[in-house]
């Protein structure tokens, strides 16, 4: 595929085929996506490749206390996990509304989970002393998660990056013996894209300047 056709196609992906995802292919595409940036050049990433039912199961499970509370804020039309505002949503709330399947199944149907961890001992986290959550030392692993899934979708798979597991992260770790986790689930593509235009997020000069327009040339 042409670079400009795997940008533009390559979309969150929540249901499968059963076309198998061999290993073969998979080392393709971890080969091509390992070119991805990382901060000092570090490539902490850490790959687990989960094809075993039960413990795709577990992560499904492990998914969905987030998903819980992801859907409850959204009902209540809140920005689901923000840090900064906190939720009006009471624990009792959360706890009863179920888990929508779109958000916990997909590891469970996928041809093949990747938990994608990364060394933290290895992140440049250059916003750790700031009051505010850290941001930058995602940085060092999401271009690398994102290349995953731009390579498969040049090999004519798809899926989706999950982070709600990530919420049980003690849990994930005991899983599966690791220090630190991110979720991705892949196989095959479908629908359209919806996207935000260049105008919609870029700003000239400074925050609230006038956004970047396309050339007329
Ligand atoms: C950091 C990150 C976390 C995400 N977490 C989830 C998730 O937990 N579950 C899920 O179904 N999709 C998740 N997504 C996928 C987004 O919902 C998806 O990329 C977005 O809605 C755009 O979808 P589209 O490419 O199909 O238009 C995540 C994406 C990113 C980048």
């Amino acid at each position: 595929m042409e670079l400009f056709d795997v940008l533009r196609t390559t979309f969150a992906a929540r249901e499968f085929t059963d076309d198998p995802l061999p290993d073969d292919v998979l080392f393709t595409i971890l080969d091509r996506a390992r070119f991805a940036p990382s901060g000092g050049n570090r490539q902490g990433w850490r790959v687990i490749v989960v094809r075993d039912a039960k413990t795709r199961q577990v992560l499904a499970e492990l998914t969905a206390p987030a998903a819980k509370r992801y859907a409850a804020q959204l009902s209540a039309g809140e920005n689901p996990w923000n840090p900064i505002d906190s939720t009006s949503v009471d624990p009792g709330t959360i706890e009863r509304t179920p888990a929508p399947a779109r958000l916990t199944e997909p590891m469970v149907r996928a041809a093949v989970v990747l938990v994608v961890c990364v060394d933290l001992k290895v992140v440049a986290a250059t916003d750790q002393f700031l009051e505010r959550v850290g941001v930058v030392g995602g940085a060092s692993v999401y271009p690398f998660a994102w290349n995953i899934l731009l390579a498969a979708r040049h090999e004519g798979f798809g899926g989706t990056i999950t982070t709600l597991a990530v919420a049980e992260e003690p849990k994930v770790q005991a899983l599966l013996g690791i220090p630190r986790h991110v979720a991705v689930c892949a196989v095959r593509q479908l629908t359209s894209l919806r996207r935000k235009k260049v105008p919609e997020f870029t700003m000239r000069e400074r925050w609230g300047g006038p956004p970047l327009a396309a050339s007329r040339r």
